[in-house]
């Protein structure tokens, strides 16, 4: 899925059918066992929320509670999807850019999400630290990965069958730009950005087709709820939920847009976003800001 036109460090899913070829109706349980563990630890409602990696804002559904919603992802061709379910709700922005760089002021999100994208990131410090500017004091960081240390990869491992141990910290790089992390790995490189982890979940604990086979996407996730707790206390799922926040002094822009440059507040136009201060106009296509192609004076 690479194009030659992105930075070599970004899984490119321009011109992908992401949605229909991975959701298809054998994924409904991850996709219901996602929704449950959001909707247990996101807070309910906010001013600002950024999804960040929003694809085709599979999860929108779940941020009713938030008056302004930033669905950002470096896919044009996600992104109008996204468009195409969110665009007549005028809470919604679709932004096209890379999330290491986002035009998100300090402290204006009282809600981050990031879900199923952190596979993709060489480089986890890049990212975690624009979480943490963005967050407003007391924000909610949910963030969502594969987890390397988990049943599968432990029983492989033991078998022989996998040379790679499951208990080491290091990420897992298992086919190009997609990664397994450690839930240690994570929590430290959170941590290194004042990053705190307030509650932790153990997910997908039943993607395993034979079950997926036997029972039903909701009665699995019933059990999957019963057993969280336990589970949660040392994760050994195919994925993890976090959620973290950050402790930095009060003061927030919530829901404010900044040129990327120099960081002074954009104005949002029918034309795009204006930076008055750089005289630069990032555009908007097709109802997406596009923060990827570059501005053009004005
Ligand atoms: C597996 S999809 C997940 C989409 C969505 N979060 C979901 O769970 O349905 C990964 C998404 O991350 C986006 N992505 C990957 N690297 C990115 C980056 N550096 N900046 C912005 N988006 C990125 C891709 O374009 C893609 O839409």
């Amino acid at each position: 899925m690479k194009h030659n036109h992105a930075p070599t460090d970004i899984c490119d899913y321009e011109g992908s059918d992401y949605r229909e070829r991975f959701w298809t109706a054998e994924r409904r349980y991850e996709d219901l066992a996602e929704r449950h563990a959001l909707r247990a630890l996101l807070p309910a409602r906010g001013h600002a929320l950024a999804d960040l990696g929003a694809g085709f804002g599979r999860l929108a559904d779940l941020y009713s509670g938030y008056e302004r919603i930033f669905l950002v992802d470096y896919s044009r061709t996600m992104l109008r999807q996204a468009r195409e379910r969110w665009g007549s709700d005028p809470r919604f922005t679709f932004i096209a850019t890379d999330i290491r760089r986002l035009p998100l002021a300090d402290s204006s999100c009282d809600a981050v999400v990031m879900i199923r994208v952190l596979h993709h990131l060489r480089e986890i410090d890049g990212v975690f630290q624009e979480v943490a500017r963005v967050l407003a004091a007391g924000g909610s960081f949910l963030l969502e990965f594969a987890n390397k240390r988990h049943l599968k990869a432990i029983g492989r491992w033991a078998l022989r069958r996998q040379p790679w141990n499951p208990f080491s910290l290091e990420p897992i790089e298992f086919a190009e730009l997609n990664f397994d992390f450690h839930p240690v790995y994570v929590e430290r490189h959170l941590a290194r950005q004042g990053l705190t982890i307030e509650k932790r979940r153990a997910l997908s604990l039943f993607r395993w087709a034979p079950l997926k086979a036997r029972f039903s996407p909701a009665q699995l996730c019933r059990a999957e709820a019963a057993l969280a707790p336990l589970a949660s206390l040392y994760p050994l799922s195919p994925s993890v939920l976090l959620r973290a926040r950050v402790e930095k002094p009060a003061g927030a822009a919530l829901g404010q847009l900044v040129c990327p440059r120099c960081r002074r507040t954009l104005t949002l136009e029918r034309l795009g976003a204006k930076c008055e201060a750089c005289r630069l106009l990032w555009p908007s296509i097709d109802g997406v800001l596009d923060f990827k192609g570059g501005p053009r004076p004005f």
